[in-house]
């Protein structure tokens, strides 16, 4: 039995289910598969492909992982500070789903999907318009730093709250990715909780996935064992943040 399968069927007893580091219940729907899906457990590793480790990571760094899908950004950040707990968040659809926590001694690590839920801005090689921006930074997208800042539109999101959106157009939260720290203090990312937009992604970036893929088929494969983990300004060439 996967783990999905798993969690589907003690999910329709309308148990509350438990799976660390996020909760659940079968009455916020998450036995669809559209607001939590398990993936291949995958270990973030550096550019030399040694095991990060959570407490090694650099505070307020954004870095970045392709996951679940060899094409799909993500950002990992420690925060530096612990997490708000037990966030209920809402898909536009107004599917509702919990987000438990941060991860780490702290709760104060994260990851989120780095596909802006507005109009699916994202690093790319060449640039990225959606970044986190640290507590002492600045942005015109919203009254202080500590924030994700997606510049295409706007957009404000709270990692510190599940990526809820605090201000401007995007009508959903980023998806999150689940994250595990293991015993020997790796990190592992395991599902994403929450409205997606990969199906969208996928039909929007034809030509972009031919020139940094090899192709949309090859974008779209999932990534298998170990995902490389480095910085944004390692990832995108520039980086736009008004
Ligand atoms: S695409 Fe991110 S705010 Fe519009």
């Amino acid at each position: 039995m996967d783990r999905r399968t798993f969690f589907q069927l003690v999910a329709s007893t309308g148990a509350y289910v438990a799976i660390s580091p996020f909760v659940i219940k079968k009455e916020l729907r998450a036995d669809n598969g559209n607001l939590f899906k398990t993936y291949e457990r995958v270990q973030l590793v550096d550019k030399d492909g040694k095991p990060l480790m959570s407490s090694k990571l650099k505070k307020e760094e954004n870095y970045v992982f392709n996951y679940p899908h060899k094409g799909t950004p993500c950002f990992l950040i420690d925060l530096g500070e612990p997490t708000n707990k037990d966030i209920k968040l809402k898909s536009e659809d107004g599917e509702e789903y919990l987000w438990k926590s941060g991860v780490g001694k702290n709760r104060s690590i994260v990851a989120y999907s780095a596909i802006c839920s507005h109009q699916l801005a994202h690093p790319t090689p060449e640039d990225s318009f959606i970044k986190y921006v640290p507590r002492s930074g600045k942005t015109m997208a919203y009254k202080s730093g500590g924030i994700i800042v997606c510049s295409s539109h706007m957009s404000a999101f709270d990692p510190k709250s599940g990526a809820k959106k605090l201000s401007g157009p995007a009508e959903q939260a980023l998806a999150s990715i689940v994250l595990e720290i293991a015993e020997d203090d790796t990190i592992w990312a395991t599902a994403v909780l929450g409205p997606d937009k990969f199906h969208e992604y996928f039909k929007a970036y034809k030509p972009e996935f031919k020139k940094f893929y090899g192709g949309k088929r090859k974008a779209k494969k999932l990534v298998k064992s170990k995902a490389q983990t480095i910085t944004l300004s390692e990832y995108s060439k520039e980086i736009i943040q008004y």
